[in-house]
C-alpha cells in the first residue's frame, strides 16, 4: 500500500476511535476508542490494517479480527463479557495490542482476508418502534415487518424487547415487556420521541439480506460477536439479541432487495400493514434512477 493510502487508513481509523470518544463519553467507550487509536497509530496494526482492500472497512475488520483471536489470550482480560462489567481503563492497552498484533501477526491477516466486518446492532430497534408505534396507531391492521438487510436478523423480533427512553432532565418512560432479556437504553437528547404504551402487534417477519447470516452456525456467531464494540452494554445487547434469535428464528429471503421485494411482500398476510424497515442498507444502494417522466 502507497503512504497515501496508509494514512487514509490512519485517518479513517482516528475518525472512529473521535467518535468513540467525544467529551463526555460514557467510560465504557474507552476500549473501542483505545483500540481505533492504536490502529491509527502502532505500525503492526496500521501494517495489518493498510493491506486490507478499502472496501472492507479496514479499521473496523481489523478490530474485529483482534477482538476474536482475543479470546484465550492475555488480552481477554481487556474485553467485556455479556451482562459483566466494562474492565478497567488501561493506559498501557495500545503497546500490548501492537504486541499482540506483531506475534500473530499471520492468523490476523487470514481472519481479513477471509470475513467481512459486520455490523449488528440491535440497539437500533429503538428508532424504529415509535414511528412502527405512530403507523399502528394510525391503521387498525396488525404489522407485517420486512426488515431490509437483515443481517442476523436482530431488528426483527424488535416487539419481543424492552426499552427505555431517559431524558436529560432525568426524566423516562418504558414500554415493551419487562421481563424481556433484551433490554434497550436510549438517551433522548431533544424533544419527545412517541414511546408507544403498548408495543404495535406483529404477525409476520421476513428478513431480506444479500447475505443473510446464520446465527446457528457457531463460527458465524463467534464473527458477529467480535464484530460487536467492545462496550460492555452492545456486548450484552448483542448476546441476548442473538440468543433469542436462535431460539426463535424468523423467516429470510435472500437477494439484493431491489430483486426479492416483490415475492417477499407477496409472501405475507393480505390482512397486515406491510412496513419496510431500514435500518442502513439504504447507504448500499445505487442512486435513485430518473426516467426524465415529468408525469
Ligand atoms: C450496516 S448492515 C445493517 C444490519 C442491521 N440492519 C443492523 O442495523 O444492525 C447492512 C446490511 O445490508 C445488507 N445489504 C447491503 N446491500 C443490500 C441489498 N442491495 N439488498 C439486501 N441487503 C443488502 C448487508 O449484507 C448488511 O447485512
Amino acid at each position: 500500500m502507497t503512504a497515501t493510502g496508509r494514512s487514509v487508513v490512519a485517518a479513517q481509523a482516528r475518525a472512529i476511535a473521535d467518535a468513540w470518544s467525544p467529551p463526555g463519553a460514557p467510560e465504557s467507550w474507552w476500549l473501542t476508542a483505545a483500540t481505533l487509536t492504536a490502529i491509527a497509530e502502532e505500525d503492526p496494526l496500521l501494517d495489518l490494517a493498510s493491506a486490507i482492500p478499502p472496501d472492507r472497512l479496514p479499521p473496523l475488520l481489523l478490530a474485529a479480527a483482534v477482538r476474536f483471536l482475543a479470546s484465550g489470550s492475555d488480552l481477554a482480560r481487556h474485553y467485556p463479557q455479556p451482562g459483566g462489567p466494562q474492565p478497567p481503563r488501561d493506559p498501557a492497552f495500545g503497546a500490548e495490542l501492537a504486541t499482540f498484533a506483531r506475534e500473530r501477526h499471520a492468523e490476523l491477516a487470514a481472519l481479513c482476508a477471509g470475513h467481512r466486518y459486520q455490523m449488528n446492532e440491535v440497539g437500533r430497534s429503538a428508532d424504529v418502534l415509535p414511528v412502527l408505534a405512530l403507523i399502528g396507531a394510525a391503521d387498525d391492521r396488525p404489522l407485517a415487518l420486512v426488515d431490509l438487510g437483515t443481517g442476523a436478523g436482530l431488528g426483527l423480533r424488535l416487539d419481543r424487547y424492552h426499552y427505555t427512553y431517559r431524558a436529560a432532565d432525568g426524566s423516562q418512560r418504558s414500554t415493551g415487556d419487562p421481563a424481556a432479556a433484551v433490554r434497550i437504553e436510549c438517551a433522548v437528547r431533544s424533544g419527545a420521541p412517541p414511546v408507544p404504551a403498548r408495543i404495535p402487534t406483529v404477525v409476520d417477519r421476513v428478513g431480506v439480506d444479500v447475505e443473510p447470516l446464520d446465527l446457528s452456525d457457531p463460527h458465524v456467531l463467534a464473527w458477529l460477536a467480535a464484530c460487536v464494540p467492545p462496550e460492555a452494554g452492545a456486548v450484552t445487547r448483542f448476546a441476548a439479541a442473538s440468543a433469542l434469535a436462535r431460539a426463535e428464528p424468523a423467516r429470510s429471503a435472500r437477494g439484493d432487495l431491489l430483486d426479492v421485494l416483490p415475492d417477499v411482500i407477496a409472501s405475507l398476510p393480505a390482512e397486515a400493514l406491510v412496513c419496510l424497515v431500514d435500518t442502513y442498507v439504504h447507504v448500499f444502494l445505487p442512486p435513485p434512477t430518473w426516467n426524465g417522466s415529468t408525469a
